[in-house]
């Protein structure tokens, strides 16, 4: 047996407290295979929530290729290379053709950052709009727009925050045209706000699919209405897909479903299955005026290793039928959760895109009070039953779960039957 407690003491002592830990009985994981996860006792736990590692974890081809362009070359990124220029082709064929252009970084808070410089250099303005339950990463520019949790230096002078759209809780009750017209309403005000206070209005940076504020149902109308605000101010429309990419939604891209295309937008996360690659990808004419403006280099983002990496991921999506898959396991998965809702009172809503699910655990189904405690305590007893999932939301009730795109129908039953099985025991088998 590990020893558990010894590995949190010298993690404390040497990284320092607070460094954010799943589970009240933290795991100890040791490999990966596919949906599979090991600790290091040997315990083997079907994966629920890791979207990085999206096409399985340790896929051998991914592997193969990083080895291979590893054992043969890998610079910084100032000399000419294939690698970058092969994957920049293949990647870029997967976007409406107005987004042309792509800038390679590391991770998705340094492509936030930079989309953010882009946007602020092409417009003029400082001002951002994003939604009040939401996470773009940690660099200190792009934490500003953080509302899940509170930057001390506080949000600035050009950050704007407005409700997140959720049809659920719905503002004032509102339904249909009302509640899509009440919520973009807000991004006129907040427009409006920045020109009163004569800051110059620069974009709205916002994941396509809210995934950090819960996974909405979005009421239908709010993109075109809010969309059309910002880009009427002369602001534009930055895309967050660090979450939402790669076939995850069951479609390549979360921003598809709306029919709006970003002016720019941005990858991480699953892009390179764990290996550090994040992108921004934008309209020519706003790249190539700030590159030829401002020096932007970046010394790992497109190195030779990197894009080989990401290029495979294309691959095994393809070849594997990995966006096909999680649109119809996704299917087969929202029909189990909506079952379990049907028997279980706590579960106030089930929300599904892909194989991306948010389950809306409440204490009172007619008020639709967050039950914040159930969430929590249903993740860790999950964890002990070998299945491995996290929660999100506003009010850290929403149980999520996001697998890799090549989890099952099998896989799926797993998962339905073990969450059954918890609730069952939650509720005192009161169905
Ligand atoms: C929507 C979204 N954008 C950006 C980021 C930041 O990505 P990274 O942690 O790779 O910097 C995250 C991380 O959780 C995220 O959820």
């Amino acid at each position: 047996m590990t020893d558990i407690a010894t590995l949190i003491e010298r993690r404390e002592r040497l990284l320092g407290p607070g460094n954010p830990l799943f589970y009240d009985d933290p795991v100890h994981l040791v490999r990966g295979e596919g949906v599979w996860l090991y600790d290091a006792d040997g315990a083997r736990y079907l994966d629920c929530y890791n979207n990085v590692p999206s096409v399985g974890h340790c896929h051998p081809r991914v592997v193969e290729a990083l080895c291979r362009q590893a054992g043969r070359l890998n610079t910084h990124t100032r000399y000419l290379d294939e690698n970058i220029l092969d994957y920049a082709e293949d990647l870029l064929a997967r976007f409406d053709d107005s987004l042309d252009r792509l800038m390679l970084a590391c991770t998705g808070s340094e492509a936030n950052d930079l989309a953010l410089r882009i946007a602020r250099f092409n417009t003029g303005g400082e001002g951002f709009i994003c939604t009040n339950a939401t996470y773009h990463g940690n660099t200190a520019a792009v934490y500003q727009l953080c509302s899940i949790f509170e930057p001390f230096e506080g949000h600035g002078e050009a950050v704007r925050m407005v409700d997140w759209p959720d049809s659920y809780r719905a503002l004032d009750g509102l339904s249909g045209d009302a509640l899509a017209d009440a919520y973009a309403d807000q991004v006129r005000a907040a427009i409006r706000s920045f020109d009163e206070s004569g800051i110059g209005f620069a974009g709205m940076m916002i994941c396509p699919i809210f995934a950090n504020e819960g996974l909405p149902e979005i009421p239908p109308g709010y993109m075109d209405k809010a969309i059309g605000y910002v880009r009427d101010a002369g602001g534009l429309y930055v895309a967050d897909e660090v979450q939402s990419g790669f076939g995850r939604t069951g479609d390549w891209w979360g921003h598809t479903a709306s029919g709006i295309t970003p002016d720019i937008l941005t990858l991480g996360k699953p892009m390179g299955a764990g290996h550090p690659i994040s992108a921004v990808v934008g309209r020519g004419d706003l790249i190539d005026n700030f590159r030829r403006s401002e020096m932007y280099f970046n010394t790992y983002g497109g190195n030779p290793v990197s894009c080989a990496v990401g290029h495979a991921v294309l691959a095994v999506i393809d070849s594997e039928g990995l966006v096909e898959n999680a649109a119809s396991v996704g299917e087969y998965v929202l029909r189990g959760l909506r079952e379990l809702q049907s028997r279980y009172e706590i579960i106030g809503d089930v929300r599904g895109r892909g194989l991306f699910f948010g389950i809306d655990l409440v204490s009172e189904r007619d008020a639709k009070t967050p039950d914040s405690g159930a969430a929590k305590k249903i993740v860790n007893t999950m964890r002990h039953r070998g299945i491995l999932m996290s929660k999100i939301g506003e009010h850290d009730n929403v149980l999520k779960l996001r697998p890799p795109l090549c989890f099952s129908n099998e896989n799926a039953e797993l998962l339905i039957s073990t969450l059954d099985g918890v609730l069952s025991e939650h509720s005192g088998n009161g169905k």
